[in-house]
């Protein structure tokens, strides 16, 4: 079995900043993992608190917010943090050349029953070490991130990292206290079945989207499905579901939403960055998910991603209007 560690020596970078951010990644989610696993049901509760995108905050929510910065902050090579959890951006080691994104735990409304969520990273370079850290640095292209990483606290705790143009998944082994390579160079299937929406939203969105949910649902010609809807409401589980077996996720704009309701910066970002390396593509309908300049530091956008045929599917339909 091939550890992280030595997944990483092997490339020669157990010595890099980039390794050093994993790792940091790495033990954190160790910790949310003990968290989660002792089940103290005093940790699965709301805050009874808002944070700054007006949702609820969960007890876990800022467990995992916690650990995660108190790592960042104390890693020399990062300069700044951008959190879901936090209104501002966090400064870390003026010389560090590393920026970091995350959406420190992914699928909150699922924590008190019992189903599966994850942590969300997105890491880049500070492209002007010249200027103070401001919002600025956090507002880049997609496709500038050098690395993309989430957790997925499911049936097994597994990270997905992808740089360089590959994806590799590691599972969390208890007994070491350890992550081993489990799924090396993963791509995802270029065609699949599945389709992830929530379809309470389907008389508020884009009618494209409508038609292309519709399609799935047609029968063959010998009246069998030839689509299966599945939606956990994790977005690391859905993804990490469909890049594993083949499909589509999809959230839309909706009229609640109208600018969707996924983060662009530390959910999607990182996710399209996973989907490209792993040979495949992610779009808001019309733009690359990857091609699109932040405005904002939590600005949302609407997000397509999955099995390249499907996804080209799905955006024929805009094509057809
Ligand atoms: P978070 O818990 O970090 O706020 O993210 C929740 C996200 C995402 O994981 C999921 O796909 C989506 O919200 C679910 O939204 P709906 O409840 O509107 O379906
Ligand atoms: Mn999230
Ligand atoms: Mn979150």
């Amino acid at each position: 079995m091939i550890s992280l560690n030595t997944f990483f020596k092997n490339k020669n970078l157990l010595e890099s900043s980039l390794f050093k951010i994993i790792d940091d990644i790495c033990n954190g989610s160790k910790i949310v993992n003990e968290v989660l696993l002792n089940g103290n049901p005093e940790n699965f509760k709301s805050e009874n608190v808002k944070n700054i995108q007006n949702e609820d905050v969960q007890k876990l929510d800022l467990i995992a917010n916690n650990v995660f910065l108190e790592y960042f902050k104390n890693n020399l090579d990062i300069h700044g943090i951008l959190s879901e959890e936090n209104e501002k951006i966090i400064e870390g080691n003026s010389f560090g050349k590393y920026l970091i994104a995350m959406d420190p735990l992914d699928g909150s409304s699922n924590i008190s029953v019992n189903i599966p969520v994850g942590s969300i990273f997105s890491i880049f370079q500070k492209k002007n070490m010249s200027v103070d850290l401001c919002e600025d640095d956090f507002l880049i292209k997609g496709k500038d991130q050098e690395c993309a990483a989430y957790v997925l606290y499911g049936t097994s705790t597994i990270l997905i990292i992808a740089f360089n143009n590959e994806v590799h998944g590691f599972t969390l082994n208890l007994k070491e206290n350890d992550f081993f390579l489990t799924f090396p160079d993963l791509k995802i299937p270029k065609e699949g079945n599945i389709f992830s929406i929530n379809e309470g939203n389907i008389n508020s969105i884009d009618t494209e989207i409508f038609n292309y949910v519709e399609h799935c649902k047609e029968l063959s010609s010998d009246g069998k499905r030839t689509h299966t809807g599945r939606f956990i409401g994790s977005l690391v589980a859905d993804f990490h579901r469909n890049m594993m077996k083949g499909g589509i996720f999809i959230y839309p704009k909706t009229s609640d939403k109208p600018n969707g309701q996924l983060r662009l910066i530390y959910e999607c970002n990182p996710i399209a960055l996973i989907a490209e390396f792993s040979g495949s593509k992610s779009s808001d309908g019309n733009t690359s998910i990857l091609e699109k300049k932040p405005k904002s530091i939590h600005e949302r956008t609407a997000f397509i991603t999955g099995s390249t045929k499907m996804v080209d599917k799905l955006l024929s339909f805009y094509k057809n209007e």
